[in-house]
């Protein structure tokens, strides 16, 4: 035998040197659950080891995660159900806890990267991500709605907008607003494959956003769907979106693949709450290893074509990194 493809697994030593694909911190945006008060840390029952956390216990988290090289977060609100109503309204109001925490965490850390979320269902009383009337969600309505939020992240001092709604055309309608503002440099990371997926439970559970009537099938998309996410890739691309980003991760590698393969901008990919629970729930019954299960899943993320990772696993990810 001329080829023996094993002696290129024989030692560590080799096996490191042709190693395709390399995981790192830098790969990362580590998801976080926002709560209005002070010294407030509850964990999401359906997600151990993550927790919703106030401010103060917030910006102490992202300053550890500092030290261990992750440097981008997502912040996710929860509001309590008194504070919604059917147009979303808290989302931009100039006086709400989230928009005043973005400004905290972005002045005591400028070299952070902040994200936020663009879409309704956190403060809309239906827990629709678009405005809901006679049953239906209007896709326009809702755009205006969505700009005004944008807006308002964007002076709030957000890095990134990362409209999670699927409505038709909000890329370009949220770009054009936050030029005729001056937020020109404002990036716009587009959930641009975003399927109605099981897997978003947790989240849900964790912002206590699950929609009050109705799924959310006529926005997001059909599972069965792989082309379909090249007319969304093409559609945010000439919008003016800067990254491209398929959600849930693991069940849609393929589509990681196809927009890889298909688009110059860097494709991201969002390791959802669902895909946590799978792997921390039976690692915790002991019946698969939970490290091993974590460290495979996110390398085949990257492996399909990833090149950013928004994954609940990041710090745990950066911890074993450090320790190694
Ligand atoms: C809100 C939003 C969702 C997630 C991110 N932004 C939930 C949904 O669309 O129902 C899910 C994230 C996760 O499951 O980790 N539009």
């Amino acid at each position: 035998m001329l080829r023996r493809p094993r002696r290129n697994r024989k030692s560590q030593g080799i096996r490191d040197m042709v190693e395709e694909t390399r995981l790192s911190v830098k790969d990362f945006i580590f998801p976080l659950f926002l709560i209005d008060g002070i010294n407030q840390k509850v964990e999401v029952a359906s997600m151990p080891g993550i927790f919703r956390l106030s401010l103060d216990l917030m910006l102490k988290e992202i300053e550890e995660c500092l030290t261990l090289g992750i440097k981008a977060f997502d912040i996710f609100p929860a509001y309590p159900e008194t504070k919604k109503d059917k147009f979303a309204t808290e989302s931009y109001n100039p006086d709400t806890f989230y928009l005043k925490a973005i400004q905290k965490i972005k002045t005591t850390f400028p070299e952070a990267v902040v994200m936020t979320d663009v879409a309704m269902d956190p403060y809309s009383s239906d827990g629709h991500d678009g405005l809901v009337h006679d049953g239906k969600i209007l896709n326009d309505e809702t755009l205006e709605i969505l700009g005004k939020m944008s807006l308002a992240q964007a002076q709030a001092g957000a890095d990134i907008l990362g409209p999670s709604d699927m409505m038709d055309g909000r890329v370009g309608y949220i770009r054009s607003i936050l030029d005729e503002h001056g937020y020109t440099d404002v990036s716009i990371m587009s959930y641009t494959a975003k399927y109605a997926s099981a897997f978003y439970g947790p989240f849900r559970d964790a912002l206590d956003s699950a929609p009050k009537m109705g799924d959310k099938k006529t926005y997001q998309m059909d599972p069965a769907n792989y082309y379909e996410a090249l007319i969304e890739a093409d559609l945010d691309t000439e919008e003016g979106a800067d990254f491209l980003m398929v959600k849930p991760a693991l069940a849609y590698l393929d589509v990681i693949r196809l927009l890889e393969d298909n688009s110059n901008l860097p494709i991201a990919a969002y390791n959802v709450s669902g895909e946590y629970a799978m792997i921390k729930a039976s690692a915790q019954k002991g019946w698969l290893d939970g490290e091993r299960a974590m460290l495979e899943s996110l390398l085949s993320i990257k492996r399909a074509g990833a090149k950013v990772i928004l994954s609940y696993f990041a710090k745990e990810f950066g911890l074993l990194e450090k320790n190694r």
